[in-house]
């Protein structure tokens, strides 16, 4: 079982990748294979909506996302993490998720799916919380299902992340859920398959 992290930022190495690092060690710790699509790597257009999807077609841009598409729908479980920027997901992260409408109009391919979200800003409350609730929008419109973290909305934290012990530590609880989850719905498919 494959889960991919995200990280919207288009600065490498930054806060939010090493906040994706954390939570993609939980989920190599249980056991999973992990995947990273980093922004900040790849090359890829916005949704112009020509409507081909719709028709049943694969997207006419040649460019990165095809990466993304393939991963993701490898993926039992999805990690999207996301910089703050005025109080929302950087304008990449929701050029990804615009381009990801061929996954949905083609039959819900992320359908069921596990998702959690982290958020990191430069203010302690700069608007990570409606950071979450976009990513948690995509998620739910692509009909998957969302972790918090046992507690709250998610993965929360300040800049620089490598020090804020509190947020650091919301991230991975969120990792645990979304994998603790993942395992129970492993656990249930079996029993529902009579395996
Ligand atoms: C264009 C822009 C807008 C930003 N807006 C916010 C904001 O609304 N709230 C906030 O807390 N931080 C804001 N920040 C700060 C970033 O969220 C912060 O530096 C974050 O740690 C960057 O993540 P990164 O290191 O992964 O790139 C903004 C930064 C930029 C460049």
């Amino acid at each position: 079982m494959k889960i991919v992290g995200i990280s919207g930022s288009p600065r490498k190495a930054g806060n939010t990748e090493f906040l994706l690092n954390e939570a993609l060690a939980v989920a190599a710790e249980y056991g999973f294979q992990t995947e990273r699509l980093l922004c900040s790597e790849l090359n890829f257009d916005f949704c112009s909506d020509c409507g081909d999807c719709s028709k049943g077609k694969p997207c006419p841009n040649k460019d990165d996302m095809h990466k993304v598409l393939r991963a993701m729908q490898e993926a039992e479980g999805i990690i999207v993490a996301s910089p703050v920027y005025f109080g929302n997901v950087t304008a990449q992260l929701k050029a990804i998720f615009d381009r990801t409408i061929p996954l949905r109009r083609q039959g819900f391919r992320l359908r069921n799916k596990i998702g959690c979200a982290i958020a990191v800003g430069g203010s302690r409350n700069g608007g990570q919380e409606k950071t979450l609730e976009s990513i948690h929008a995509w998620m739910h419109i692509q009909g998957m299902i969302v972790v918090g973290d046992d507690a709250h909305f998610g993965g929360i934290a300040v800049r620089p992340a490598a020090e804020d012990r509190i947020g650091r530590k919301t991230v991975v609880a969120s990792a645990n859920k979304l994998c603790d989850l993942l395992l129970l719905k492993k656990e249930y498919d079996g029993t529902i398959k009579g395996d």
